[in-house]
């Protein structure tokens, strides 16, 4: 970050800043909200107040470093798994998979969080090399800054996004708000109306990037890492510039990763059953809401057969000539 804010003068430029982005949200799109009670449209995504002035203060104080890692990806589809998988891979040289880093702290502590900023904004200078960050906003909402680093995005099939979602934000829907149902939630999805939605141009901003900078940015799928976990860790390994040795190999240590980032085994561990985890200095979330079934297809469940058109179709005509294909789940 630059300009760690504390002068007088700094205050004065950021009460500004303030003033600025308080005009510019009285006077966008709103639409009804999933756990607040509005989103605003901005640059064509739909965002909280607190995420849209997280974004606008990214863009006026962030400053990269090229050795910074970035995972993005759009709610509810693997990102806590990602996070586990990205960290172990990359930091496995200085843990033992008996006594482990994920074993005493959740995923997300260790990534900053980009979307949750708030003055003065935290001073990352003294974090770890490379800096890791996480955000669920669309590439294109994100500083140019930016574009030098990796990137390391994951997608996953709209409708068990969506129903994910659905159970996410009820549990942490605010108190004050009724209930949201899934006929209300699918509908809003479906328009695009959801925290960083539409979903699918969030996920094609990231897609476009990947084919034009495939070396900045690795673009994975929440189906291909439950299928072909050992894959992705290889895939990861490589992309982060520590590919997995013959000698790693022979040990077992991409089996290892997979074993310990499983479903089973975070969602067993103790720290991911109790507490909080805090999202920079606004969002409190309890821990245990970011593991509910980890399957593919749960949407199954809940859809009836015209939704699952729906979704279908909307994903069809909008992936359309991206060359971005989601192996149908039934
Ligand atoms: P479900 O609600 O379908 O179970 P995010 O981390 O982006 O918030 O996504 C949460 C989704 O990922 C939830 O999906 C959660 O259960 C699933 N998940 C969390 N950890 C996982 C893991 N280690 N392996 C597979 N899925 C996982």
């Amino acid at each position: 970050m630059s300009n760690a804010p504390g002068t007088t003068e700094e205050d004065a430029e950021y009460k500004k800043i303030c003033e600025n982005h308080k005009h510019l949200i009285e006077t966008l799109p709103k639409c009804n909200g999933w756990w607040t009670p509005h989103l605003h449209n901005y640059n064509g995504f739909w965002l909280t107040p607190d995420i849209l002035k997280a974004n606008l203060l990214l863009h006026t104080y962030f400053k990269s470093h090229p050795t910074d890692i970035f995972l993005a990806s759009f709610m509810k589809s693997g990102t806590t798994w990602l996070k586990a998988l990205v960290f172990s891979t990359l930091n496995r040289d200085s843990y033992t998979f008996s006594d482990h880093y994920l074993h005493k702290h959740n995923p997300h502590s260790a990534f900053s969080p980009l979307d949750a900023e708030t003055y003065p904004i935290t001073d990352f200078t003294n974090s770890l090399t490379p800096r890791l960050f996480s955000t669920h906003f669309a590439r294109t909402m994100l500083p140019a800054c930016m574009s030098s680093c990796k990137f390391v995005y994951v997608c996953r099939d709209p409708k068990d996004v969506l129903i994910s979602l659905w159970h996410f934000m009820n549990k942490i829907r605010s108190k004050d708000l009724p209930p949201l149902s899934l006929d209300k939630a699918f509908e809003l999805f479906c328009l695009g109306v959801s925290d960083y939605g539409p979903f699918w141009e969030q996920v094609l901003s990231y897609w476009r990037a990947s084919l034009e900078y495939p070396d900045k940015i690795l673009f994975l799928k929440y189906e291909d890492m439950k299928n072909e976990p050992e894959v992705v860790v290889r895939k990861l390994a490589a992309f982060v510039g520590k590919p997995v040795t013959v000698e790693e190999e022979e040990k077992g240590v991409v089996r290892e990763i997979v074993k310990l980032c499983s479903f089973e085994n975070m969602s067993n561990l103790e720290v991911n059953k109790e507490g909080f985890e805090k999202f920079g200095r606004l969002v409190n979330i309890e821990k245990r809401v970011f593991f509910r079934k980890g399957v593919i297809g749960d949407w199954k469940n809940y859809l009836s057969k015209e939704m699952k058109e729906r979704v279908d179709g909307i994903t069809a005509q909008k992936f359309k000539g991206s060359g971005l294909i989601f192996t149908a789940t039934g």
